[in-house]
Protein backbone atom coordinates (compact mmCIF):
# COMPACT_ATOMS: atom_id res chain seq x y z
CA UNK A 1 0.00 0.00 0.00
CA UNK A 2 2.64 2.18 1.40
CA UNK A 3 6.27 1.65 0.52
CA UNK A 4 7.77 4.82 1.93
CA UNK A 5 8.19 5.44 5.64
CA UNK A 6 7.72 9.75 5.98
CA UNK A 7 5.27 12.36 7.73
CA UNK A 8 3.11 11.87 4.79
CA UNK A 9 2.31 8.09 4.63
CA UNK A 10 1.52 8.52 8.62
CA UNK A 11 -0.69 11.10 8.28
CA UNK A 12 -2.45 8.84 5.17
CA UNK A 13 -2.26 5.64 7.54
CA UNK A 14 -3.88 7.54 10.66
CA UNK A 15 -6.69 9.62 8.77
CA UNK A 16 -9.13 5.92 8.87
CA UNK A 17 -8.50 6.06 12.18
CA UNK A 18 -11.91 8.15 14.03
CA UNK A 19 -12.28 9.40 17.39
CA UNK A 20 -14.73 6.86 18.50
CA UNK A 21 -17.32 9.45 20.04
CA UNK A 22 -16.80 12.21 17.39
CA UNK A 23 -16.75 9.91 14.36
CA UNK A 24 -14.26 11.79 12.45
CA UNK A 25 -11.06 11.43 11.31
CA UNK A 26 -8.38 12.24 13.94
CA UNK A 27 -6.16 13.82 11.14
CA UNK A 28 -8.77 15.82 10.22
CA UNK A 29 -9.44 16.92 13.54
CA UNK A 30 -6.15 17.94 13.61
CA UNK A 31 -5.61 15.60 16.67
CA UNK A 32 -2.70 14.45 15.13
CA UNK A 33 0.52 16.34 15.30
CA UNK A 34 4.30 16.88 15.84
CA UNK A 35 4.79 13.93 13.57
CA UNK A 36 8.48 12.92 13.60
CA UNK A 37 10.30 9.92 11.88
CA UNK A 38 14.03 9.20 13.03
CA UNK A 39 15.32 5.97 11.72
CA UNK A 40 12.41 3.88 11.80
CA UNK A 41 11.27 5.65 15.39
CA UNK A 42 7.87 7.24 14.77
CA UNK A 43 6.62 9.78 17.10
CA UNK A 44 3.83 11.75 16.99
CA UNK A 45 1.48 14.32 19.37
CA UNK A 46 -2.14 12.95 19.61
CA UNK A 47 -4.20 16.26 21.08
CA UNK A 48 -7.55 14.54 22.94
CA UNK A 49 -10.45 16.83 23.59
CA UNK A 50 -10.35 16.46 27.18
CA UNK A 51 -7.16 15.38 29.34
CA UNK A 52 -10.27 13.40 30.42
CA UNK A 53 -10.51 10.69 27.56
CA UNK A 54 -12.51 7.71 28.60
CA UNK A 55 -11.48 6.26 25.35
CA UNK A 56 -7.75 7.52 25.46
CA UNK A 57 -5.66 4.00 25.77
CA UNK A 58 -8.34 2.63 22.99
CA UNK A 59 -7.39 5.39 20.93
CA UNK A 60 -3.74 5.90 21.01
CA UNK A 61 -4.24 1.50 20.40
CA UNK A 62 -5.98 2.10 16.88
CA UNK A 63 -3.63 5.10 16.02
CA UNK A 64 0.03 2.70 16.65
CA UNK A 65 -2.22 -0.62 14.81
CA UNK A 66 -2.51 1.91 11.55
CA UNK A 67 0.95 2.97 11.88
CA UNK A 68 1.99 -0.51 12.23
CA UNK A 69 1.14 -1.25 8.74
CA UNK A 70 3.69 0.89 7.41
CA UNK A 71 6.97 -0.83 6.27
CA UNK A 72 10.17 -0.51 8.37
CA UNK A 73 8.39 0.53 11.89
CA UNK A 74 10.65 -0.68 14.30
CA UNK A 75 9.31 1.80 17.41
CA UNK A 76 6.01 3.97 18.12
CA UNK A 77 5.49 6.66 20.42
CA UNK A 78 2.43 9.00 21.14
CA UNK A 79 2.27 11.52 23.29
CA UNK A 80 -0.59 12.31 24.36
CA UNK A 81 -2.35 16.21 25.42
CA UNK A 82 -5.38 17.64 25.47
CA UNK A 83 -6.87 20.60 24.23
CA UNK A 84 -10.47 21.19 25.71
CA UNK A 85 -12.43 22.76 23.31
CA UNK A 86 -14.71 25.89 24.28
CA UNK A 87 -18.14 25.40 24.73
CA UNK A 88 -20.31 27.22 22.38
CA UNK A 89 -22.73 29.90 23.47
CA UNK A 90 -26.31 28.31 23.71
CA UNK A 91 -29.17 30.29 22.53
CA UNK A 92 -31.57 31.44 25.85
CA UNK A 93 -34.81 30.36 26.00
CA UNK A 94 -35.99 32.89 24.27
CA UNK A 95 -33.33 32.60 21.45
CA UNK A 96 -31.02 35.42 21.76
CA UNK A 97 -28.03 35.45 24.05
CA UNK A 98 -28.89 39.30 26.00
CA UNK A 99 -27.30 39.55 29.33
CA UNK A 100 -25.42 36.19 29.45
CA UNK A 101 -21.78 36.46 29.23
CA UNK A 102 -19.09 33.57 29.62
CA UNK A 103 -16.55 34.19 32.49
CA UNK A 104 -13.29 34.83 30.25
CA UNK A 105 -10.69 32.01 30.54
CA UNK A 106 -13.73 29.15 31.02
CA UNK A 107 -13.99 27.28 28.73
CA UNK A 108 -17.38 24.77 29.71
CA UNK A 109 -19.81 25.82 32.63
CA UNK A 110 -21.37 22.70 34.02
CA UNK A 111 -24.15 22.46 36.67
CA UNK A 112 -24.67 19.67 38.98
CA UNK A 113 -28.38 19.99 40.42
CA UNK A 114 -30.94 18.46 42.08
CA UNK A 115 -35.10 18.69 42.89
CA UNK A 116 -34.50 17.28 45.89
CA UNK A 117 -32.55 17.88 48.83
CA UNK A 118 -30.06 15.35 50.45
CA UNK A 119 -29.42 13.53 47.12
CA UNK A 120 -25.72 13.49 47.09
CA UNK A 121 -24.99 16.51 44.95
CA UNK A 122 -22.50 18.15 46.47
CA UNK A 123 -20.64 14.46 46.91
CA UNK A 124 -20.89 14.35 43.51
CA UNK A 125 -19.90 17.61 42.40
CA UNK A 126 -16.83 17.60 44.40
CA UNK A 127 -15.45 14.20 43.27
CA UNK A 128 -16.01 14.83 39.64
CA UNK A 129 -13.99 18.41 40.16
CA UNK A 130 -11.10 15.96 41.94
CA UNK A 131 -11.34 13.39 39.47
CA UNK A 132 -11.55 15.26 36.61
CA UNK A 133 -8.57 17.42 37.90
CA UNK A 134 -6.39 14.33 38.52
CA UNK A 135 -6.73 13.89 34.82
CA UNK A 136 -5.12 16.88 34.48
CA UNK A 137 -7.54 19.31 33.45
CA UNK A 138 -7.83 22.38 35.31
CA UNK A 139 -10.88 23.13 37.32
CA UNK A 140 -13.05 25.06 39.66
CA UNK A 141 -15.90 24.35 41.82
CA UNK A 142 -18.03 27.50 42.88
CA UNK A 143 -19.97 26.30 45.79
CA UNK A 144 -23.96 28.10 44.68
CA UNK A 145 -25.23 26.65 48.14
CA UNK A 146 -25.78 29.98 49.55
CA UNK A 147 -27.72 29.10 52.72
CA UNK A 148 -25.62 25.70 53.36
CA UNK A 149 -22.32 25.64 51.97
CA UNK A 150 -20.77 22.32 52.36
CA UNK A 151 -17.87 22.04 49.66
CA UNK A 152 -15.29 23.55 52.13
CA UNK A 153 -15.56 20.99 54.19
CA UNK A 154 -15.82 18.34 51.47
CA UNK A 155 -12.37 19.64 49.81
CA UNK A 156 -10.95 19.87 53.16
CA UNK A 157 -11.26 23.63 52.90
CA UNK A 158 -12.95 24.23 55.84
CA UNK A 159 -10.08 26.14 57.81
CA UNK A 160 -9.61 27.90 54.67
CA UNK A 161 -8.83 31.77 54.40
CA UNK A 162 -9.72 32.66 51.31
CA UNK A 163 -8.13 36.20 49.78
CA UNK A 164 -10.87 39.31 48.85
CA UNK A 165 -8.48 41.98 46.93
CA UNK A 166 -9.63 45.56 46.09
CA UNK A 167 -8.79 46.39 42.18
CA UNK A 168 -9.73 48.63 39.78
CA UNK A 169 -12.19 46.29 38.75
CA UNK A 170 -13.67 46.53 42.12
CA UNK A 171 -13.36 43.68 44.55
CA UNK A 172 -12.38 39.80 43.50
CA UNK A 173 -11.89 36.86 45.11
CA UNK A 174 -8.98 34.54 45.01
CA UNK A 175 -10.13 31.07 45.30
CA UNK A 176 -9.26 28.91 47.85
CA UNK A 177 -7.12 25.17 46.38
CA UNK A 178 -7.26 21.93 47.53
CA UNK A 179 -7.00 18.45 45.40
CA UNK A 180 -6.20 20.32 42.48
CA UNK A 181 -9.61 22.37 42.47
CA UNK A 182 -9.96 25.56 43.34
CA UNK A 183 -13.20 26.52 45.27
CA UNK A 184 -15.14 29.16 45.93
CA UNK A 185 -18.27 29.42 48.33
CA UNK A 186 -20.22 31.53 50.75
CA UNK A 187 -18.63 29.14 53.56
CA UNK A 188 -15.39 31.26 52.81
CA UNK A 189 -17.50 34.52 53.72
CA UNK A 190 -19.46 34.21 56.39
CA UNK A 191 -19.69 32.91 60.21
CA UNK A 192 -20.02 29.11 60.19
CA UNK A 193 -22.57 29.08 62.99
CA UNK A 194 -24.40 32.30 61.75
CA UNK A 195 -27.62 31.17 59.46
CA UNK A 196 -27.45 32.82 55.86
CA UNK A 197 -30.69 35.16 54.93
CA UNK A 198 -30.71 36.65 51.59
CA UNK A 199 -33.47 37.40 50.02
CA UNK A 200 -33.76 36.72 45.78
CA UNK A 201 -31.75 39.51 44.39
CA UNK A 202 -29.28 39.54 47.48
CA UNK A 203 -28.45 35.59 46.02
CA UNK A 204 -28.38 36.86 42.03
CA UNK A 205 -25.88 39.41 42.71
CA UNK A 206 -23.54 36.25 45.01
CA UNK A 207 -23.94 34.21 41.97
CA UNK A 208 -22.70 36.46 39.60
CA UNK A 209 -19.76 38.12 42.08
CA UNK A 210 -19.03 33.98 42.26
CA UNK A 211 -18.48 33.88 38.25
CA UNK A 212 -17.43 37.23 37.49
CA UNK A 213 -15.32 38.29 40.28
CA UNK A 214 -13.04 35.38 41.14
CA UNK A 215 -9.94 34.56 39.36
CA UNK A 216 -10.79 32.07 38.24
CA UNK A 217 -7.91 31.94 35.88
CA UNK A 218 -7.82 29.51 32.60
CA UNK A 219 -10.07 26.69 33.66
CA UNK A 220 -11.57 23.58 31.49
CA UNK A 221 -13.87 23.09 33.37
CA UNK A 222 -16.25 25.15 36.28
CA UNK A 223 -18.95 22.61 38.38
CA UNK A 224 -21.27 24.74 40.15
CA UNK A 225 -22.63 23.07 42.94
CA UNK A 226 -26.65 23.75 43.16
CA UNK A 227 -28.39 24.16 46.29
CA UNK A 228 -31.51 21.83 46.12
CA UNK A 229 -34.91 22.73 43.98
CA UNK A 230 -35.44 24.81 40.64
CA UNK A 231 -35.04 28.24 42.63
CA UNK A 232 -33.23 31.40 42.67
CA UNK A 233 -30.27 29.88 42.34
CA UNK A 234 -30.74 27.87 39.45
CA UNK A 235 -32.56 30.75 37.53
CA UNK A 236 -29.48 33.49 37.98
CA UNK A 237 -27.08 30.81 37.08
CA UNK A 238 -28.95 29.43 33.87
CA UNK A 239 -29.60 33.45 33.12
CA UNK A 240 -26.19 34.61 33.35
CA UNK A 241 -23.71 32.74 31.21
CA UNK A 242 -24.18 30.09 28.75
CA UNK A 243 -23.84 26.65 30.10
CA UNK A 244 -22.21 23.58 28.66
CA UNK A 245 -24.78 21.29 30.45
CA UNK A 246 -26.12 20.37 33.42
CA UNK A 247 -26.20 16.92 35.29
CA UNK A 248 -29.05 15.75 37.69
CA UNK A 249 -28.21 13.91 40.04
CA UNK A 250 -31.20 11.41 42.12
CA UNK A 251 -31.65 8.20 44.15
CA UNK A 252 -33.47 5.25 43.07
CA UNK A 253 -36.62 6.24 45.21
CA UNK A 254 -40.04 7.35 43.02
CA UNK A 255 -40.52 10.62 45.00
CA UNK A 256 -36.76 11.56 44.38
CA UNK A 257 -37.14 10.42 40.77
CA UNK A 258 -40.88 12.84 40.62
CA UNK A 259 -38.05 16.01 42.10
CA UNK A 260 -35.18 14.97 39.07
CA UNK A 261 -37.75 15.43 36.82
CA UNK A 262 -38.69 18.69 37.45
CA UNK A 263 -35.02 19.85 37.59
CA UNK A 264 -34.12 18.28 34.36
CA UNK A 265 -37.42 20.18 33.05
CA UNK A 266 -36.35 23.95 34.19
CA UNK A 267 -32.96 23.27 32.34
CA UNK A 268 -34.66 22.07 29.56
CA UNK A 269 -36.54 25.67 29.23
CA UNK A 270 -33.67 27.69 30.28
CA UNK A 271 -31.90 25.78 27.26
CA UNK A 272 -29.22 24.26 29.23
CA UNK A 273 -28.33 20.75 27.63
CA UNK A 274 -28.93 18.02 29.94
CA UNK A 275 -26.26 15.60 30.08
CA UNK A 276 -27.73 13.26 31.87
CA UNK A 277 -28.88 11.59 35.00
CA UNK A 278 -26.47 9.97 38.13
CA UNK A 279 -28.21 7.58 40.31
CA UNK A 280 -26.57 7.44 43.85
CA UNK A 281 -26.94 5.86 46.67
CA UNK A 282 -27.82 3.03 44.10
CA UNK A 283 -27.45 0.48 46.67
CA UNK A 284 -25.37 -0.43 49.81
CA UNK A 285 -22.39 -1.88 50.03
CA UNK A 286 -21.59 -2.73 53.38
CA UNK A 287 -17.89 -2.32 54.54
CA UNK A 288 -17.53 -6.20 55.98
CA UNK A 289 -19.04 -7.48 53.46
CA UNK A 290 -17.98 -5.86 49.75
CA UNK A 291 -19.36 -8.15 47.50
CA UNK A 292 -23.15 -7.61 49.24
CA UNK A 293 -25.36 -4.98 47.45
CA UNK A 294 -28.81 -3.81 49.34
CA UNK A 295 -30.65 -1.92 47.50
CA UNK A 296 -32.16 -0.17 50.15
CA UNK A 297 -34.03 3.14 48.25
CA UNK A 298 -34.99 0.59 45.40
CA UNK A 299 -33.56 0.07 42.12
CA UNK A 300 -33.20 0.84 38.71
CA UNK A 301 -34.95 4.19 39.04
CA UNK A 302 -31.97 6.24 37.82
CA UNK A 303 -32.41 4.43 34.26
CA UNK A 304 -36.00 4.12 34.45
CA UNK A 305 -36.32 8.46 34.30
CA UNK A 306 -33.20 8.21 32.40
CA UNK A 307 -35.31 6.37 29.70
CA UNK A 308 -38.30 7.87 30.02
CA UNK A 309 -37.07 11.43 29.33
CA UNK A 310 -34.62 10.77 26.61
CA UNK A 311 -31.36 11.64 28.65
CA UNK A 312 -28.27 9.40 29.25
CA UNK A 313 -27.67 7.79 32.69
CA UNK A 314 -24.26 8.81 33.19
CA UNK A 315 -23.85 6.32 36.26
CA UNK A 316 -24.71 5.02 39.33
CA UNK A 317 -22.58 5.28 42.65
CA UNK A 318 -23.60 2.92 45.51
CA UNK A 319 -23.90 3.86 49.47
CA UNK A 320 -20.87 3.57 50.96
CA UNK A 321 -19.64 4.68 54.53
CA UNK A 322 -16.30 5.56 53.58
CA UNK A 323 -17.68 7.75 50.97
CA UNK A 324 -19.41 10.03 53.66
CA UNK A 325 -16.51 9.54 55.64
CA UNK A 326 -14.22 11.14 52.61
CA UNK A 327 -16.90 14.15 52.56
CA UNK A 328 -17.07 15.04 56.02
CA UNK A 329 -12.84 14.57 56.38
CA UNK A 330 -12.60 16.73 53.55
CA UNK A 331 -10.44 13.58 51.41
CA UNK A 332 -12.90 13.19 48.40
CA UNK A 333 -13.54 9.32 48.10
CA UNK A 334 -11.98 9.49 44.78
CA UNK A 335 -8.50 10.52 46.95
CA UNK A 336 -8.64 8.97 49.69
CA UNK A 337 -10.18 5.26 48.44
CA UNK A 338 -9.08 5.06 44.62
CA UNK A 339 -10.09 1.69 44.25
CA UNK A 340 -13.57 1.70 46.07
CA UNK A 341 -16.72 0.74 43.94
CA UNK A 342 -17.81 4.18 44.30
CA UNK A 343 -14.73 5.95 43.57
CA UNK A 344 -14.74 4.00 40.13
CA UNK A 345 -18.13 4.97 39.42
CA UNK A 346 -17.37 8.49 40.14
CA UNK A 347 -14.42 8.93 38.38
CA UNK A 348 -16.03 6.92 35.50
CA UNK A 349 -19.29 9.66 35.75
CA UNK A 350 -16.45 12.40 35.38
CA UNK A 351 -14.94 11.01 32.44
CA UNK A 352 -18.16 10.41 30.15
CA UNK A 353 -19.22 14.08 31.16
CA UNK A 354 -15.76 14.92 29.98
CA UNK A 355 -16.55 13.06 26.72
CA UNK A 356 -19.97 13.98 26.34
CA UNK A 357 -18.91 18.13 26.97
CA UNK A 358 -16.07 17.69 24.43
CA UNK A 359 -18.72 16.24 21.55
CA UNK A 360 -21.13 18.77 22.44
CA UNK A 361 -18.61 21.61 21.75
CA UNK A 362 -17.06 19.86 18.25
CA UNK A 363 -20.57 19.16 16.77
CA UNK A 364 -23.07 21.72 17.84
N1 LIG B 1 -22.89 7.51 47.72
C1 LIG B 1 -22.88 7.88 49.00
N2 LIG B 1 -22.50 7.03 49.98
C2 LIG B 1 -22.49 7.40 51.29
N3 LIG B 1 -22.84 8.62 51.71
C3 LIG B 1 -23.22 9.52 50.79
C4 LIG B 1 -23.26 9.21 49.39
N4 LIG B 1 -23.67 10.31 48.73
C5 LIG B 1 -23.87 11.26 49.65
N5 LIG B 1 -23.62 10.80 50.89
C6 LIG B 1 -23.75 11.51 52.16
O1 LIG B 1 -25.09 11.98 52.25
C7 LIG B 1 -25.12 13.29 52.79
C8 LIG B 1 -25.80 14.24 51.80
O2 LIG B 1 -24.98 14.31 50.65
P1 LIG B 1 -24.68 15.68 49.94
O3 LIG B 1 -24.38 16.76 50.91
O4 LIG B 1 -23.68 15.40 48.87
O5 LIG B 1 -26.10 15.94 49.28
P2 LIG B 1 -26.68 17.28 48.61
O6 LIG B 1 -27.64 16.82 47.56
O7 LIG B 1 -25.57 18.14 48.17
O8 LIG B 1 -27.43 17.93 49.83
P3 LIG B 1 -28.07 19.42 49.88
O9 LIG B 1 -29.35 19.32 49.12
O10 LIG B 1 -28.23 19.68 51.31
O11 LIG B 1 -27.08 20.34 49.19
C9 LIG B 1 -23.68 13.66 53.10
O12 LIG B 1 -23.42 13.35 54.45
C10 LIG B 1 -22.87 12.75 52.19
O13 LIG B 1 -21.59 12.44 52.72
MG1 LIG C 1 -25.15 20.17 48.65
Amino acid sequence: MYDVLDSRSVLEVLRPVQDPELRKSLVELNMIRNVNIDNGKVSFTLVLTTPACPLREFIVEDCKKAVKKLPGVTEINVEVTAETPQQKNLPDATGTLRDRNGVPGVKNILAVSSGKGGVGKSTVAVNVAVALAQTGAKVGLLDADIYGPNDPTMLGLADAQIVVRSTEKGEVLEPAFNHGVKLVSMGFLIDKDQPVIWRGPMLNGVIRQFLYQVEWGELDYLIVDMPPGTGDAQLTLTQAVPMAGAVIVTTPQTVALLDARKGLRMFQQMNVPVLGIVENMSYFIPPDMPDKQYDIFGSGGGSKTATELGVPLLGCVPLEISTRVGGDSGVPIVVAEPNSASAKALKAIALTIAGKVSVAALTA
